[in-house]
């Protein structure tokens, strides 16, 4: 079986595609063959070993989490999945491996997939959608009539948050580059600013939530954004913003493994039409290197990077 995977954390030049045996089929797992995967900031967030204290110490790694394809073998203790179900889902971040032809991941991790969907956009999903979820909802507990601002509003994150915010009667504003402005207005978010817009100054107090996408805000600007019960939520913490994360009571961080309990309330969004995931580029896996490395080094598509198998 063939998957990108790397001997040593590192750079880009750690890849490369290589040959792995699969492990022996869990109880509650299931093996899937995968039509395609997503490539997303934490997979080479990941080769670079940022999380390296939480994983294993093993050697080679397979990269990639998000993907989508078709169970091949299920285990024996495995309820309502079968072989030849269409699936996506997130492979958990300590075994990863999803940009690989076969996979083995526990049964919770996965939900099927959407039928009016590709398998190409179902696995653009999970964690854009999931990150998006624990932001709005399990975090900064937005309800219909809140006013929620996203900083970074049309990325993958940011756009699912808009997605889910708007279906659920949250008022959305948001802040983007100058080349995504009409992306965002279309997607329903408004006002919406250009970064460093001095306009937005007079926002100040306004918001129940600022939710930052892209960890360029300080904290300082987002709570001074928001009115007195206002929460800011970040996604991509420093060491200090971890601590700041634990004991303050306004600021809050948000991961993409806290939305794997709602997979299947995804999938029903998406199945409704209200997620609507943007597949820009889908690269056949032999040029897998290429383009996570051009993704990594960014390089800018309209919509996620997809690698089909
Ligand atoms: N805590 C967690 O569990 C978690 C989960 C997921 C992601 N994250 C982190 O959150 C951050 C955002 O992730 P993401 O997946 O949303 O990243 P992304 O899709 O690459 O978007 C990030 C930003 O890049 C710009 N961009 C992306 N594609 C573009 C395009 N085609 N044209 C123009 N601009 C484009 C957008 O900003 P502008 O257009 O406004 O410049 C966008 O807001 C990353 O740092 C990631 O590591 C954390």
């Amino acid at each position: 079986m063939k998957r990108v995977q790397y001997d040593r954390y590192g750079g880009p030049e750690r890849m490369y595609i290589g040959k792995a045996n699969l492990p022996q089929l869990g109880a509650k797992q299931i093996r899937v063959t995968v039509s395609a995967a997503a490539i997303n900031p934490f997979d080479w967030k990941l080769r670079k070993g940022v999380m390296k204290l939480f994983r294993s110490r093993k050697f080679p790694k397979g990269m990639g989490t998000d993907f989508a394809g078709v169970i091949a073998a299920v285990g024996r203790d495995v309820k309502g999945l079968f072989v030849g179900d269409e699936v996506f889902g997130s492979v958990d971040f300590n075994e990863s491996g999803a940009f690989a032809e076969e996979i083995i991941l526990d049964s919770h991790l996965v939900a099927k997939k959407p039928a009016r969907l590709s398998f190409e956009e179902a696995a653009c999903l999970p964690i854009p959608v999931m990150t998006a979820w624990a932001a709005v909802f399990d975090k900064a507990k937005m309800s219909k009539g809140s006013h929620l601002f996203i900083h970074g509003c049309t990325g993958a994150v940011g756009a699912s948050a808009v997605q889910l915010a708007l279906a659920r009667g949250i008022k959305v504003s948001g802040s983007c580059g100058t080349a995504s402005l009409q992306s965002a207005k279309a997607a329903g978010v408004d006002p919406v600013f250009t970064y460093g817009d001095k306009q937005l100054q007079a926002q100040n107090g306004k918001f129940d939530a600022v939710f930052d996408t892209l960890g360029t805000l300080s904290v300082g600007a987002g709570l001074s954004m928001l009115n007195r019960k206002g929460i800011f939520v970040d996604i991509n913490p420093t060491p200090g913003r971890m601590v700041r994360g634990m004991l303050a009571r306004r600021y809050k961080l948000a991961f993409a493994t806290m939305g794997i309990k709602h997979l299947s309330a995804i999938a029903d969004l998406a199945s409704e039409g209200v997620l609507r995931p943007t597949v820009g580029l889908v690269v056949p896996f032999t040029d897998a290197l290429s383009a996570i490395t051009a993704a990594e080094t960014g390089a800018r598509v309209p919509g996620k990077v997809v690698l089909a198998l």
